[in-house]
This record gives C-alpha cells, sequence and structure tokens, in this order.
C-alpha cells in the first residue's frame, strides 16, 4: 500500500492538478493564483511544484497533491488518492476480497452495463426508428432539439410489449437481469418491458454513469413519470439529476440550483443555466445535501411555486440548516415552473432570478404571512409564532430587520414581538419532541427499554428490513437510548443499498460504544421472536412518548413562570401525550 501511494504521488503533477481548478501564474520557482479555500482578489495561494506542496498564505491551508485533491473535492484523503490513481490509470493493490464482495461487485457492473445498453437502445429508438416519431414529435412540442437530445441522451420506449426484452434476451441478457435492472416487469405470468411509449430520460449518477431511467407519458397519462425501481445502482434519495453534467459549473459559479423536475433540468442547461440539478420526485435528502456541498457551498432552491412547492422549499431548508451549506429560495414568477418560464423568457432572465433570490429569512417571512391569514388577530399571532424560529436562527442584524418589517406587516408593536422571542424557546418547530440540550431532562433508558432495543437490533440483523420499519414505526422521534438509534440507521442503510450489515464496519467505523453494543448484541443470549416485534417497539415507543411528555411539562412550567400564556398550549400537547401512554400501557397490559 505504501509503495502504491509512493507511486501515486511520485507520478501525479502538482501543478497540472491545481491550475485544472484555478488559474496560476509563475514568479520565479512559484506558481500564484487566487485560494480556491477562502474568497479574494489578490493571488495568496501559491503551488511550489519542485517540493510537491501548495500553501495559501491568506488562510494557511496547505499540503500534497493528495490534500488539495481531498480539500477541493470534498473527498477524503484516501478517496483522494484512489481518484488520482484512477485517473492515472495506477491500479490499486486490492486487498483479498470475499467471495461476497466479488459477487456484488460483479452485480453491480452487470447492472451497470446493461443500465447504460438500455440508454442507447432507448435513445437509437428515438433517433433511428420509425418507432422514435412520436417521441421527437413530442420532443420537438417541448422545444428539445436535437443537440439537447444528444446532450443528455434522451431515448424513447416503444409502444409495444417486449421490444427491449426480446432484443436483449437475443443478445445474451438474462431475463432475471432485466428483472432486476427494472428494465422489464413480470405480469399476469408474461414479463414486458417496463417503459412502453414513452420519451425517455437517462439518469446517471455523479460520474456520468447511467444508473435509471425516467420515463414521460407522451401525453396526459398516469403516472406523468414512471421511474425505475430501487436498485443497487439507483437510489433516488441520493442522485441527483443533472449533476454529472453541472457539477463543473457548480463549482465555476459556487452555486448550485436546485429544481424539481427532470425537464426543468434540462430546459435550464439548453437555455444556458448550466448548474441547476434536479431531485427525483423525493424530498430533498441530507445525503443529496451532502452531494452538493463537494461541488458548492450555495444551494439555490427552485421548487413550484404552489403550496406543495413552498411546504417542500421548508423543509429543504431544515435539511440545509443542519449543514454549512448557504441556501437560497428562488420563486418563479407567474406561477410557472423553471422549464415554462426559461422557454418564455430565456436564460438570461432566469440568471437574474436567481441572482436576487431570496434569503431563507426573506422566504421564511413571505411564507409565514402567505399561509397564515393576516387580516385576523389569530393569523397574525400564528404568522408571527411561525416566523419566531427564523428570527431566533438569524444575525442580529437580519433579526433587527425584520422585527421592523413583521411591526409593520402584522400591526404588532415591536416590544411584543421582542417578548416572544425571548419567551421562545424551541429552535425548530420540526423537531417538536426533540431534546433540548439545555433542557434539564436526560435521556435514561430503563433496563426493559434497553433489552426491547437490544431485541429489535437481533431481529434486524437477522433480516436488515426489520431495521427500516423499526424507524418508521417509531416515527421521528429521538430514541432511548442512542446507540441503539444508531446501529439501527446503519442497518437499514445497509438494507437500503441491498446488503447485509457487517459486524467489521460497525467494529471499525463506527466508534467504541456502537461496537461494544454490537458485540454484546451478538454474542448475548437473546430470544428474538418475530412475532414479539410489536410488543417491543411499543416498549421503546412508550419511552419516547413519556421523554415527550416530560418535556411539554417542564416547558410548560418554565413558560408559566415567565408570564407566557402559551404554556396552556403546552400543557395540552402534555396532556395529549399522557393519553396515548396510558392507552399504550393499556395494551401492553391486556397483551402480555
Ligand atoms: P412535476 O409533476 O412537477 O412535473 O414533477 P414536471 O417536472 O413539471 O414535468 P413536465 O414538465 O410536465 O414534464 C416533478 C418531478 O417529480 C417526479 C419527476 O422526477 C418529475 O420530474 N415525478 C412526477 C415522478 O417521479 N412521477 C410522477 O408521476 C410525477
Ligand atoms: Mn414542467
Amino acid at each position: 500500500m505504501d509503495a502504491f501511494v509512493a507511486q501515486v504521488r511520485e507520478r501525479s503533477d502538482i501543478l497540472g492538478v491545481v491550475a485544472s481548478y484555478v488559474p496560476l501564474k509563475r514568479k520565479g520557482g512559484r506558481y500564484w493564483g487566487c485560494c480556491p479555500f477562502h474568497s479574494e482578489k489578490t493571488p495568496s495561494f501559491s503551488v511550489v511544484p519542485d517540493e510537491g506542496f501548495f500553501y495559501c498564505f491568506g488562510c494557511h491551508a496547505g499540503g500534497n497533491v493528495f490534500k488539495f485533491i481531498s480539500m477541493i473535492e470534498n473527498v477524503s484523503y484516501f478517496d483522494a488518492i484512489r481518484m488520482q490513481a484512477e485517473k492515472l490509470g495506477i491500479e490499486m493493490p486490492e486487498r483479498e476480497k470475499s467471495e461476497k464482495e466479488l459477487a456484488r461487485e460483479r452485480k453491480l457492473d452487470d447492472l451497470r452495463k446493461l443500465a447504460e445498453m438500455a440508454q442507447r437502445f432507448f435513445h437509437n429508438c428515438l433517433v433511428q426508428t420509425r418507432y422514435g416519431e412520436a417521441g421527437l414529435r413530442y420532443f420537438t412540442g417541448r422545444g428539445v432539439g436535437e443537440a439537447v437530445i444528444e446532450e443528455f441522451g434522451l431515448g424513447f420506449a416503444p409502444d409495444a410489449p417486449g421490444k427491449l426484452h426480446d432484443a436483449f434476451l437475443k443478445r445474451g441478457v438474462s431475463e432475471k437481469l432485466l428483472l432486476e435492472c427494472g428494465l422489464v416487469v413480470e405480469r399476469q405470468g408474461g414479463v414486458y418491458d417496463k417503459f412502453r411509449n414513452r420519451v425517455m430520460i437517462p439518469i446517471a449518477d455523479d460520474r456520468g454513469r447511467v444508473v435509471g431511467f425516467g420515463g414521460r407519458v407522451l401525453g396526459d397519462g398516469v403516472p406523468k413519470y414512471l421511474n425505475s425501481p430501487e436498485t443497487p445502482l439507483f437510489n433516488k434519495r441520493r442522485l441527483l439529476f443533472g449533476l454529472n453534467r453541472a457539477k463543473k459549473a457548480i463549482r465555476e459559479t459556487g452555486r448550485a440550483i436546485l429544481v424539481e423536475g427532470y425537464m426543468d433540468a434540462i430546459s435550464l442547461a439548453a437555455a444556458g443555466v448550466p448548474n441547476a440539478v434536479a431531485s427525483l420526485g423525493t424530498a430533498f435528502t441530507a445525503e443529496q445535501c451532502r452531494l452538493l456541498l463537494r461541488y458548492a457551498k450555495e444551494i439555490c432552491f427552485c421548487y413550484d411555486s404552489d403550496d406543495a412547492g413552498q411546504r417542500a422549499t421548508v423543509r429543504a431548508l431544515s435539511i440545509v440548516r443542519r449543514t454549512d451549506a448557504k441556501a437560497k429560495v428562488l420563486i418563479v414568477p407567474e406561477g410557472k415552473d423553471p422549464d415554462e418560464y426559461v422557454r418564455k423568457h430565456g436564460g438570461e432572465a432566469f440568471q437574474t432570478l436567481a441572482e436576487n433570490a431570496l434569503s431563507i429569512e426573506e422566504f421564511h417571512f413571505r411564507y409565514a404571512l402567505r399561509m397564515n391569514d393576516i387580516r385576523t388577530l389569530e393569523g397574525k399571532n400564528r404568522a408571527l409564532r411561525a416566523f419566531l424560529p427564523t428570527l431566533k436562527a438569524s444575525g442580529p442584524v437580519e433579526r433587527n430587520e425584520y422585527i421592523g418589517k413583521l411591526q409593520s406587516n402584522l400591526g404588532i408593536d415591536e416590544g411584543i414581538i421582542r417578548q416572544e422571542l425571548s419567551a421562545y424557546q424551541g429552535d425548530d418547530p420540526a423537531e417538536e419532541i426533540r431534546p433540548r440540550t439545555q433542557r434539564p431532562v436526560t435521556r435514561k433508558a430503563d433496563g426493559a427499554v434497553q433489552r426491547a432495543g437490544r431485541v429489535l437490533i437481533r431481529m434486524a440483523w437477522r433480516d436488515p428490513g426489520v431495521a427500516a420499519s423499526v424507524m418508521a414505526d417509531l416515527e421521528e422521534a429521538p430514541f432511548p437510548y442512542p446507540p441503539h438509534e444508531a446501529l439501527l440507521r446503519y442497518i437499514a442503510r445497509c438494507a437500503g443499498e441491498h446488503r447485509s450489515p457487517s459486524d467489521e464496519e460497525v467494529l471499525e467505523d463506527l466508534g467504541e460504544e456502537m461496537a461494544a453494543e454490537l458485540s454484546r448484541i451478538l454474542t448475548e443470549e437473546i430470544d428474538a421472536q418475530d412475532e414479539d416485534y410489536d410488543k417491543y417497539l411499543q416498549v421503546i415507543l412508550l419511552a419516547q412518548l413519556r421523554f415527550a411528555f416530560e418535556e411539554h411539562r417542564l416547558r410548560a412550567d418554565e413558560m408559566e413562570r415567565k408570564g407566557n400564556s402559551d404554556f396552556l398550549q403546552e400543557l395540552q400537547k402534555s396532556q395529549r401525550i399522557k393519553k396515548r401512554i396510558d392507552k399504550l400501557n393499556q395494551d401492553l397490559t391486556t397483551n402480555g
């Protein structure tokens, strides 16, 4: 391994690598440029190729070629070595792989090749066969011309039951693999093409490898878009449509534009807005956020301007809040989606919209006013309360600004707003029953709760699908015992990736406490019968509810002490939770 790293480093030209990201000018034995790691106008970033190092005199970032790659690509040091080795065509020394790993790699490889083949098949159908005429008409009607079709590799699935199926079997592809890749489906004893009479949009991973498809009906049928099912390659929550094309522009502009639809991203690219990517019909995920952060800090959310789109924006912003990304919100005027807008007004007009996108504060402010009827006293109250979390989280200057805006828009006295603000405790309405760190409640897990967690983990270890259902059944509330939650999350992730959880991975990567707990769960005598799932789940649910009950009651006490009249609401919340607790207790005793 050491020899390998040395070899990669030897053959890496740090000057060439850095220069592909940063324009450099030579002065003596050094090269100078503007630092890509902090913003500056005069160059204080330099590369000394003879030494193989870079250093910034402004922000003190520095290191060798791998360090540079790891910083600029936002990957680990090891991944930087691996990426560079791949680029240089240097084979990495492989540790012995288990039969299971090898089989998995072969499977991924087969699926990749097949997806690639299918992309070519659909594309050829569109541009070279008479079947494709309907598809070409459709694209032309939407202003998608030949160049865009080529650029995105768009295609068409013929209006026939088994064109792809038959053609691919002839080429020696097994039916089993076709099924696994989701290109064909079994129905009433027969096997048919999944995509028929639809224009086909290939979806690639960030490295440009096709991993799935979205197929759009030509007219008004349902579903409007049919997507590839989840496969080991295709995970909608981890992919962003168009990222492979957009990543360069995202890095250069420092901003990613996130839209909802495939066609939005395509039309934007066609109109000269190269930094747009689309999520795949699911809510924005933390994984997608991390993916974008590899290229830029700013994410501009551009969702539909209807209520659903705005709610989705709120959700997306709450994901971004937990990262160091900077978020903006672009609301397309005239109720249009980005595709419609850019086709009518052009790319430059859209760029201007992006330049003037709303800050998080402004978006939440407008959202609070929009979602409440502020002509009524109750609506004003609600709007104010909805905006408090944002107000709390914003900087002093913004806070002042928006207190003024609240005053003039709602007609509420500034003093009252400030009073409400200082009485406001929570930080995120979506996290209502999450524990607040400074609260006097500690998460205690008694013996029964610990045991229940262990049993569930034992079940999940045997059948990883169980982990996902535990997480779903327990909603989003915190687990009474955090290492159990972490273990279940890990197992659920494995299930999502269609692989078995590995104890090595836990022991190596997930920290002392989890490793110890897992070792215990796997070695202890545990009687884990599947039919007991509900019983153990309820034990944990009960602990969660007790915790939430404590939380609300304490908060109510505190509010009452401070003279905040909303304490009654808190009290009511705690009462509602109490009722659920009593009911559960009853169920538990009657069912044993
Ligand atoms: P929209 O319904 O907003 O469609 O779905 P759109 O992007 O404007 O589509 P066009 O312009 O009518 O062609 C947004 C995204 O949600 C997912 C797709 O990823 C789509 O791009 N979606 C939507 C589905 O997966 N299935 C559907 O049936 C509808
Ligand atoms: Mn649209």
